[in-house]
């Protein structure tokens, strides 16, 4: 039987009955598969590591050693979500490695694009095998696969996948949520108790905030970049666009230009606000937006965040237009 194809008969998990007869299935499986051996999972914090993170710490508790890499690309208040949620909450087996100053480090002065996103996947790979290294006694790795990761996985979207791990970790695959679609994947994860804001978080890319804080990253204007990006999420959050809008943020151009503040001149990046719908990211529409919210958007970004003096909005689709700035 293949175990990569999902059953014909299988339902679809869209109630909390059936995401429990899901848990207690692949709890059992897990168990049976794992026995009292030591399971290794890089936890992001998306949707899908945290869903298997909160599933097998069901399964098999301190079993489960959990590595969190924060590499400083992070939106706002994402790590402590994890710390607080898996280290406290679910009292994990959680490791967390503040790897910023690594990350940054590297990419001082790297303006293009895709030499980022290679440096950032590769340094992930590093640390993570790092960490590794000093456990022992972990006999399989647990990974947050699933089915639409399987169906695509033609190479398409090889490249984005950072957080992927080296092929040469010579470990059994722990993969419980490796047949069901995204949707089910919140249901799920919901049902095992996981914070909605977790659960329904907007799609965001391995690289994090390194390919929004546009050409070479610096410190002042990713810092500027995620404030920015925290007063759009909270405004989407607070007016009910958050559950409507497919993805939407803020990319910071490394782009000054002249403005006055307080009767001075006062330079500053642009925010630019990226709001847009889609169901496959493979084309994307733009967000109607009341006026009113920009103008709030745009008063609250250009009055408390430092270095940025103008607030700018995304018209284009996609195409012609990617989702991401680069
Ligand atoms: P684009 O910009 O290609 O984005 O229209 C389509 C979707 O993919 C996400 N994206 C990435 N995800 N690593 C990821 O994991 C990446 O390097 C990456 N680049 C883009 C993007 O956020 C959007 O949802």
């Amino acid at each position: 039987m293949d175990t990569n194809k999902r059953p014909e008969t299988m339902e679809r998990i869209t109630t909390l009955e059936l995401a429990n007869a899901f848990i207690d299935e692949q709890v059992a499986a897990v168990r049976a598969q794992v026995g009292d051996k030591k399971v290794l999972l890089a936890l992001s914090g998306g949707v899908d590591s945290s869903v298997v993170a909160a599933l097998l710490i069901k399964a098999i508790g301190k079993q489960l050693v959990c590595v969190h890499v924060n590499h400083g690309l992070m939106r706002k208040g994402e790590s402590e979500q994890v710390i607080e949620v898996f280290g406290k909450e679910l009292d994990a087996n959680l490791i967390y490695v503040d790897a910023t100053d690594r990350f940054l480090d590297l990419l001082a002065g790297v303006c293009e694009p895709e030499k980022k996103r290679k440096i950032i996947g590769g340094e992930f790979i590093k640390v993570f095998d790092e960490e590794s290294s000093k456990l022992s006694g972990i006999s399989f790795l647990a990974q947050g696969t699933i089915y639409p990761d399987i169906l695509e996985s033609d190479g398409v979207k090889a490249h984005h996948n950072v957080g992927g791990l080296p092929e040469d970790m010579e470990m059994e695959l722990v993969e419980p949520v490796k047949l069901l679609y995204k949707d089910e994947v919140r249901v799920v994860g919901e049902a095992l108790g996981l914070p909605h804001a977790m659960v329904y978080r907007q799609p965001f890319p391995g690289p994090g905030l390194g390919v929004r804080c546009l050409g070479a990253i610096t410190r002042d204007r990713l810092h500027a970049l995620r404030e920015a990006d925290a007063i759009l999420r909270e405004e989407f959050d607070k007016n009910g666009l958050a559950g409507k809008v497919w993805q939407y943020f803020i990319a910071v151009p490394d782009v000054k230009s002249v403005g006055v503040r307080d009767g001075k001149r006062y330079e500053g990046w642009p925010a630019i606000i990226r709001a847009v719908n889609t169901t496959d990211a493979m084309s994307a529409t733009i967000e109607e937006i009341p006026y009113a919210l920009l103008h709030k958007i745009t008063d609250r970004i250009t009055h408390e965040v430092e270095g940025i003096n103008r607030v700018l909005y995304d018209l284009t689709p996609k195409p012609i237009g990617t989702i991401e700035w680069e």
